[in-house]
């Protein structure tokens, strides 16, 4: 049996989570509207469908206090941004070149 390469090259999760009041969570953090940009940019950018790039919704991911965060497969890099030129950066970079954007990155050490 020979190795398959995978359906997708690449998959972006946004936590689209919200947390009880008073507590972090990524869709206090403009998440949602950060979800569609993306979905929209790699559709715009014709990165999506097989051999390419999947954008996910995902529940929380268990490091809320870096709201917003998303996180980049099969790298396993992890990001937190704050706008839509930012998601326009992870886009352009990360997903359709492969360069990770280090200025985006979330410490090691954040979780929940
Ligand atoms: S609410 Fe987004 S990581 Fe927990």
């Amino acid at each position: 049996m020979t190795a398959s390469a995978s359906y997708f090259n690449r998959h972006i999760f946004f936590c689209l989570n919200e947390r009880a009041e008073g507590q972090a969570s990524c869709s206090r953090h403009g998440a949602q509207a950060a979800f569609e940009h993306c979905k929209a940019s790699v559709s715009k950018a014709g990165l999506s469908g097989k051999g390419q790039v999947r954008v996910n919704k995902a529940g929380c991911l268990d490091r809320c206090a870096g709201a917003p965060v998303a996180v980049v497969y099969p790298e396993a890099v992890w990001y937190t941004y704050v706008d839509q030129s930012d998601i326009d950066e992870i886009v352009e970079s990360h997903l359709k070149n492969g360069q990770v954007v280090e200025r985006l990155r979330l410490a090691d050490d954040v979780g929940r």
